[in-house]
């Protein structure tokens, strides 16, 4: 056991946790829209309009803010007007990208905005800069939100909806340094400032246009980006950064069989996030010292080699505990940095990379890290408050801190998220608290007794929360953090 003292300041209240930090991603990727979210309005699988109840149930339980489709590197190969009108006669296309499949389409801009709808989450565009041109996505946005007399909006009501929708997150291209047409940020800029002008507010909706920004430690595209486009024409530049345990992309690793060595790494190069994130935010304060232009991390989450026998470019992997702590120490780590990090986006909600949840046939499991939004979802829309735990390290080389947390109030509640990131040792916390009255406590837990346990189809419950025993007293609270343990206490 390893005591680590902590502190928490309730008078030192620093910035508005946005909701949209709990955001999520749905690529037309393997099984994350066909055979995940999306069976279609025949299936015998219940389903809403085609998409599973189970899967929308679990969705609205965590409060899930908002989604991002239709990608990712599909994104610019996609043309929005092939999945529009009636199904049997859209056009199919290849999915260049994630396995050379055929797409049909079937699921496009009206099923999306029924999906988030039946939600309640708000819809975030992933337009296409790289393959299409500026009247297709100006189009785009005429369709979705336009409520007067247009040819566009003549089509969207023959396509059966009469309203407009609302549309507020609006990405121009992803990954343009790379899958999105491999582009200098100069180009990029240009571009980018050519397309966003064409994509207008109509009907009263406002758009938020997010530009492309870097991939992980490259400064210089930051850089680059901010010399040609300022808070006139963006509200928000995208980080995209994935955890990847060896480091290596042809070897990245098995999502459920790995050393101890291999997850102290995999949780050390999660915590690379804040590092990256301080580096952009320092060249953002510089360009933008007013903070008019948020940092949206619109990917994230772990990728591992795929799961034996599974097709390699449908990036289905398993969930451990060890991606509970990595989902802790992200959220934390967002957080804590909720003055410019104003969106976050997992990757993926659904069969792919970091899923929340798994399907096969009828059944789904939730994951582990379904379960830490769960436990953290009381944070959105709270307000960060200043935290400090001590330097207690973890880890053979000790290269981590052990204890990741973060800290936030609304509505006279104090919610605490703590993860235990040591696999050897339990962690006992006494944390002293300041500025907040209430000491009732109740708390809940994430744990399992080794790292590599995960949920399956016949064992759905073996990863679960469970209620968790802290004491408080007139300074603050204590709790003993089994190893490997995400918490989360609530104090009113
Ligand atoms: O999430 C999978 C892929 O990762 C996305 O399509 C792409 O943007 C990133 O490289």
């Amino acid at each position: 056991m390893k005591k680590i003292g902590m502190s928490i300041n309730a008078n030192d209240r620093r910035s508005k946790i946005e909701p949209e930090l709990y955001g999520h991603f749905s690529e037309h990727l393997g099984r994350c829209i066909y055979n995940g979210i999306y069976v279609g309005e025949d299936s015998d699988i219940p389903n809403v309009n085609g998409a599973r109840k189970d899967i929308i149930e679990a969705f609205r339980r965590i409060k899930m803010p908002v989604l991002r489709w239709p990608g990712g590197c599909f994104a610019d190969e996609y043309h929005w007007k092939d999945g529009i009108g009636e199904k049997s006669s859209r056009k199919k296309m290849v999915n260049t990208n994630w396995g050379g499949v055929t797409e049909d389409n079937s699921f496009g801009t009206h099923e999306f905005f029924d999906l988030c709808e039946q939600i309640g989450c708000e819809p975030y565009l992933a337009g296409n800069l790289g393959s299409g041109t500026v009247q297709e996505l100006s189009e785009w946005i005429e369709y979705i939100t336009f409520d007067g007399e247009s040819p566009m909006t003549e089509q969207r009501r023959k396509n059966g909806r009469e309203k407009p929708w609302k549309l507020k997150y609006l990405g121009v291209g992803n990954e343009n340094w790379g899958c999105g047409g491999n582009m200098r940020p100069e180009y990029y800029a240009d571009e980018y400032k050519r397309y966003q002008s064409f994509c207008k507010n109509y009907s009263g909706n406002e758009l938020y246009k997010i530009a492309c920004g870097p991939n992980a430690d490259d400064f210089k595209w930051t850089e680059k980006l901010l010399e040609n486009v300022n808070a006139m024409h963006t509200k928000g530049i995208s980080l995209h950064y994935y955890t990847v345990p060896t480091g290596v992309w042809e070897t990245k690793g098995s999502a459920r069989d790995f050393s101890d060595e291999l997850y102290y790494s995999t949780i050390s190069k999660t915590l690379y996030m804040e590092t990256l994130i301080k580096g952009h935010t320092e060249i953002m304060d510089r360009f933008d010292p007013e903070n008019k232009i948020a940092l949206i991390v619109d990917e994230w989450g772990c990728w591992y080699d795929v799961e034996e026998g599974t097709n390699p470019g449908f990036l289905y992997q398993q969930n451990t505990m060890r991606d509970a702590i990595v989902a802790a120490c992200n959220l934390n780590i967002f957080n804590s940095h909720s003055d410019r990090v104003k969106m976050a986006n997992l990757a993926q909600a659904v069969n792919v990379l970091q899923a929340l949840v798994l399907t096969e046939g009828r059944d789904m499991v939730l994951t582990p890290t379904y379960h830490v939004f769960d436990l953290f979802k009381e944070h959105q829309g709270g307000e960060l408050v200043y935290s400090h735990a001590d330097d207690v390290r973890a880890g053979g080389k000790d290269e981590i801190p052990m204890l990741s947390e973060s800290v936030s109030v609304k509505d006279g509640r104090m919610t605490v998220t703590l993860a235990n990131c040591s696999i050897d040792d339990d962690a006992e916390v006494s944390c002293s608290i300041l500025g907040f009255a209430g000491r009732k406590a109740s708390a809940e837990i994430l744990t399992a007794p080794s790292c590599r346990e995960y949920n399956d189809f016949d064992a759905p419950e073996r990863v679960a929360v469970r209620p968790f025993e802290v004491k408080t007293d007139e300074n603050g609270f204590t709790a003993v953090l089994p190893k490997c343990s995400v918490v989360r206490i609530t104090l009113s």
